[in-house]
């Protein structure tokens, strides 16, 4: 099948399905929420749907803990209920993508319950990982591996067997070297591509296989997302199992497609899991981690185009999701770095000047949209939403705030139910009177969707505006980027040629603290991120583009 993909230059939404819209008013985000606001998304101008985990689940990962792989948990509704959505969507001309997660299952999902009650040495385990502890009566782990979301990665039955969890002990990892594991997943994948899904997520794509023998890190701990080398994560028989999963995929028609979330030390490592017999795309996270400098977007932008280029894939571009500090709150307090480190510095960015992270993250969305590749964004970045980092204690849900015992926040803040209308909450999210699973924001009635529509200087607005743009005039897909000279150190400036006929766009954004002219721009821009000044400069914190002429 040819490289050119539908998500090549694609403008994929993800919907963190539990706080969308709750339909049925029992506080918890659900798919017939999701239909009932498709238009929203079609008048939004994004082409497709990432939705997060809406499989049965006892939750004790947001969904990322699924105890049944082919049916939808009672809370966010039925199968039925993912029929209509998936066939109202497309109706509409949205593709819908879904999240697989093959690293771990519940431990509720029959197979771990076979385990359970099965003895130590039974073929029931060996679907998971059980170990002999060390030390004479087996008390300590197996290895010195570090659980993600904190305290050590495995967990000891009563039978005197450990197991392993990269994640939270409700997570036992797979085991992949097993036959049937491979097969089940083969299976769940044509389940839903079967039903007509255009694509699926896959949840850690480089935690699958594990170095022959469970080897010690040799150093303590990990942190949530940065990959640095283990014996846990990018093993080279990942690969093989992203082979058989791309046959799969070619196996339908029309088109279906993988993005990897991989978070792994560097782009050519990434650039491995999007090999042409491999998956279509992987989240791009240093552009996410990168910091508010010129010069850090320039890299990544470069090195990022350059070296997935070199294997024939697309770059993709995201600045937020599920599992980092909004980036609005992040710009603000000026930190980059991996995500980890944008968390572990979120103390700062809840002091930081949220009306200065707005303006940038503005400025981010002009910079990301009119780059060669395909786009992410994330539920409520469209509204400007910011982290909410003083959720009250008992209302958190994330196990990294219950296992690292309220050191780290955890990534709740990032997950509050959407406003949509109203003065007060619900705001729309769920019907009036209901009680949305995470308390929103007084603050939020004026970032509502209803409160920013049809205003002109709303975030809303802007992206509305800026994805019709994209559409219409930048030169999309494999288009060529032309960094041109620029004014001043902290400022970036592009232009992308345009498609037959169309002039193309130039594009600039300014990361520095004055403001700069614009040299090879000619008359007003056709979108800012804010008002430049009255002699036609762009300001700090800004970006804006023209058409080339
Ligand atoms: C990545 C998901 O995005 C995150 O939310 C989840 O906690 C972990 N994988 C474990 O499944």
């Amino acid at each position: 099948m040819s490289r050119r993909s539908w998500s090549r230059d694609a403008v994929i939404y993800q919907l963190y399905v539990r706080s969308f819209a709750d339909s049925d008013g029992d506080g918890t985000g659900d798919l017939l929420g999701v239909t009932s606001r498709l238009d929203y998304l079609t008048d939004l101008g994004v082409d497709a749907l990432w939705l997060t985990p809406f499989y049965r689940s006892p939750m004790a990962d947001g969904g990322y803990d699924v105890a049944d792989y082919r049916d939808v948990d009672p809370r966010f509704g039925t199968l039925a209920d993912f029929d209509k959505l998936l066939m109202e969507a497309h109706a509409r001309g949205l593709r819908v993508i879904i999240d697989v997660v093959p690293n771990h299952c519940s431990d509720q999902h029959v197979w771990f319950q076979a385990a359970l009650t099965a003895a130590p040495g039974s073929p029931e385990r060996q679907r998971f990982h059980f170990r002999l502890g060390r030390g004479e009566a087996g008390e300590r782990p197996p290895n010195d591996w570090q659980s993600i979301f904190r305290g050590p990665a495995w967990t000891r039955l009563p039978d005197g067997d450990w197991y392993l969890h990269l994640f939270a002990p409700e997570q036992p990892d797979l085991n992949w070297d097993h036959p049937e594991v491979r097969a089940e997943f083969a299976n769940v994948l044509r389940f839903w591509l079967d039903r007509g899904v255009d694509g699926i997520r896959i949840d850690v794509a480089h935690g699958l296989v594990k170095a022959p023998g469970l080897p010690d890190v040799g150093h303590q701990g990990t942190t949530l997302l940065v990959g640095d080398e283990t014996p846990f994560f990018d093993q080279d028989g990942v690969h093989e199992i992203y082979r058989e999963w791309r046959s799969i995929l070619d196996s339908y028609e029309p088109e279906r497609i993988a993005v990897a979330e991989a978070w792994l030390p560097n782009v050519y490592r990434t650039a491995r899991y999007v090999r042409p017999d491999e998956l279509h795309q992987a989240f791009n996270f240093e552009f996410l981690g990168a910091p508010w400098s010129a010069g850090a977007y320039r890299r990544v932008v470069d090195s990022s185009l350059e070296v997935m280029g070199s294997v024939g894939a697309p770059t993709t571009w995201v600045m937020s999701n599920h599992d980092v500090v909004r980036h609005v709150s992040r710009l603000a307090a000026g930190v980059g770095g991996a995500a980890g480190g944008a968390r572990a510095a979120s103390g700062v960015a809840a002091q930081a000047d949220l009306a200065l992270g707005l303006r940038r993250a503005r400025a981010a969305t002009l910079l990301m949209l009119p780059l060669p590749g395909s786009v992410y964004l994330y539920q409520g970045e469209e509204l400007g939403l910011p982290e909410v980092f003083d959720l009250p204690d008992e209302a958190r849900q994330d196990p990294v705030f219950v296992r690292s015992k309220g050191t780290e926040l955890g990534r709740d803040g990032c997950r509050v139910p959407l406003p949509w209308s109203g003065s007060q909450p619900p705001y729309g999210f769920g019907p009036a009177g209901s009680v949305p699973w995470l308390p929103q924001p007084a603050s939020w009635a004026e970032s509502s969707v209803a409160a920013q529509s049809g205003v002109a200087s709303s975030t809303l607005t802007l992206y509305r505006d800026a994805l019709r743009l994209r559409r219409e005039l930048v030169a999309l897909g494999d288009g060529e980027l032309r960094w041109l000279d620029q004014p001043g150190d902290e400022v970036l400036v592009f232009e992308r040629p345009g498609r037959a006929g169309d002039p193309g766009v130039l594009c600039a954004v300014n990361l520095g603290s004055v403001a700069v002219p614009v040299a090879a721009a000619t008359g007003p821009p056709l979108i800012a991120s804010g008002p430049l000044t009255p002699d036609g400069l762009l300001p700090p914190d800004t970006a804006a583009w023209w058409t080339i002429r």
